[in-house]
């Protein structure tokens, strides 16, 4: 079921009891009873309400010193109370939970989720009791090889319930999902579909956007399912003027709210349109990062800040790395004018051969489309990022680019590869045969940092072997808050600001360039850079402190987009 607005819901979020568990025994010991020793014989070796607490939604790792590199399982567990009504139905909604979740209420288990960053839900309703009711929770961050990411990552593994916990009523029939948006290049056709789940799945559904006066019926058919097309005068959404209208969807007993921006978006040859019209991605790098506490990212207020400091660059697009971000991203992108790129973690090498890989990989696929399939701002489903070239390689992920098709037709597919041909020093062959799959190309390159030297590019051609659109989706440098010296000094604001001056030349020459996204915003945590005094487990590519302090090549690339600078974006 989405999560929908308009619902009734009860929120579990707050402070939960919490055991570490890194032998993982409580399974054992049936930790999810929340056992109590009823005599002084009784042995019960765990005890929740006395146990240290944690914050949700968060992660672990960044609540407590003692956690900062804890990868392993550890138990929530909270009572909460309820009152049970006729004719409603209840669903335990989860944002995300890093990594795999066993959830259990009431002693009963009720589910078991694996992935980090996209929403899960299981139907309570029997479980529920009048009065007191007690959740369990145990989550486990260790990294598996079958894993989507798999075993590395340059990101923290962070752990926990990191979003929303809720309870979700429904009435015994109610409307699970839906999808409204313009057909395919026609903005003055909408159409969609409402989805019901319930023992009277046939029925009558109605969609109206009040402001245009619209309000149409359709009948579901034996499945629950409705579909639609209507003609509408709507206002187009773009990231100059991201033009929202109310949606009230309803059948039967049930009604939800919405919010839906419309606009189309295709490609022509190597041109992204926008509403028909060429558009040009001036964007930036995102990691659920959580601006100035650091942590992994979960509320309004960390997306306003994040979203707000890529608007002040210049920014109309930005690309959420490497994983499904919050719901509250893409929700105030759309409210912002952000046009996005959403990804699933299917992270440099995983297990290829793996079919339940490749399953895993689906079911995150599915999940972000399910949830954000409604959201104007995202126009890119992103399958994987650096990943080496091979026959296996190449089957699953034309696989997960057929299936990402089926999912939504609506949207464009990319990848980031970082595998060209580079033989030629002065002629990079942008020829990763994934590239056939797609409908954008992604390259993440890095001159002038991991190979060559800044002022290499200026010698530098770029070849596509596709007719398709290019997006260079990461280049970037390494740099220290205010560490200074000369430009061929690594880590300094320098450094990065000359490399900045060099790439935006060379990649201003790409042939088919529809847009940019340096990596990366803001400075993140990874378990990959220790380097002492300077990089101390962050990643300091970003343009932006971890503290929100602007380093030199911010205001370069600000100018670039603003067209200030003497090779600025075409507009
Ligand atoms: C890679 C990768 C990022 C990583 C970055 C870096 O290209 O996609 O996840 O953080 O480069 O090395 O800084």
């Amino acid at each position: 079921m989405a999560d929908l607005p308009g619902r009734s819901t009860i929120s579990l979020d707050g402070t939960w009891n919490t055991i570490v568990d890194p032998y993982e025994s409580g399974l054992n010991s049936r930790y999810f009873e929340k056992a109590r020793p009823h005599a002084k014989g009784d042995l019960v070796e765990f005890d929740f309400d006395h146990s240290p607490k944690l914050h949700v939604p968060g992660d672990w790792n960044t609540q407590r010193d003692s956690l900062f590199f804890y990868e392993g399982p550890l138990w929530y567990q909270r009572n909460f109370s309820y009152q049970k009504r006729p004719h409603t139905r209840a669903f335990l909604y989860f944002g995300a939970a890093n990594y795999l979740a066993r959830v259990w209420l009431n002693g009963v288990r009720v589910g078991e989720h694996v992935g980090g960053f996209t929403p899960f839900d299981f139907e309570v309703t029997g479980q529920l009791s009048d009065g007191d009711n007690s959740v369990v929770v145990e989550v486990d961050n260790t990294r598996r090889p079958e894993g989507v990411p798999s075993v590395r990552t340059d990101w923290w593994n962070y752990g926990g319930l990191t979003r929303s916990v809720k309870l979700i009523e429904v009435p015994e029939t109610f409307i699970e999902n839906y999808s409204v948006h313009p057909a395919k290049g026609q903005l003055d056709q909408i159409e969609g579909w409402v989805q019901l789940n319930g023992a009277q799945p046939a029925g009558t559904v109605t969609v109206e956007i009040p402001e245009l006066r619209i309000s149409q019926k359709a009948q579901t058919n034996r499945s629950g399912r409705a579909e639609f097309r209507f003609p509408a005068k709507v206002e187009a959404w773009s990231p100059e003027r991201p033009r929202l209208y109310k949606l009230l969807i309803a059948s039967g007993e049930d009604s939800i709210t919405g919010e839906a921006g419309f606009r189309t978006i295709e490609t022509r040859g190597t041109q992204i349109l926008l509403n028909g019209e060429p558009a040009f991605l001036r964007g930036i790098n995102i990691h659920e990062e959580a601006p100035y506490r650091g942590g992994r990212a979960f509320s309004e207020e960390d997306a306003r800040t994040l979203l707000t400091w890529a608007k002040e660059l210049g920014c109309n697009f930005v690309r959420l790395a490497h994983y499904p971000h919050n719901e509250n991203m893409v929700r105030l992108a759309d409210q912002l004018g952000l046009l996005v790129w959403e990804e699933v973690p299917v992270y440099w090498d995983i297990q290829w051969e793996n079919p339940a890989t490749l399953e895993n990989a689906k079911a995150q696929l599915r999940d972000v489309v399910r949830r954000d399939q409604n959201r104007a701002s995202v126009i890119l489903w992103s399958l994987s990022n650096e990943t080496p070239v091979s026959p296996a390689r190449n089957a699953f992920l034309k696989a997960l680019a057929e299936y990402a098709r089926n999912l939504d037709p609506t949207r464009l597919i990319t990848s980031a590869s970082d595998r060209f041909d580079r033989s030629n020093p002065q002629s990079f062959l942008l020829n990763d045969p994934l590239g056939e799959y797609l409908d954008v190309l992604g390259v993440n390159e890095y001159v002038g940092w991991y190979y060559r030297k800044p002022e290499d590019a200026d010698q530098i051609q770029w070849k596509p072997a596709y007719a398709k659109p290019v997006i260079v989706s990461e280049f970037g440098a390494d740099a220290l808050y205010n560490l200074h010296g000369d430009a061929e000094t690594r880590f300094t604001e320098e450094y990065q600001a000359n490399l900045y001056a060099h790439q935006l030349r060379m990649i201003s020459r790409i042939p088919g360039l529809a847009g940019i996204a340096p990596w990366i915003l803001m400075d993140f945590h990874s378990p990959r850079r220790p380097l002492p005094g300077i990089q101390d487990y962050f990643n300091r590519k970003g343009l932006v402190s971890d503290r929100g302090q602007r380093k030199q090549a911010f205001y370069l690339l600000q100018k670039f987009y603003r067209g200030e600078a003497e090779s600025g974006p075409q507009k």
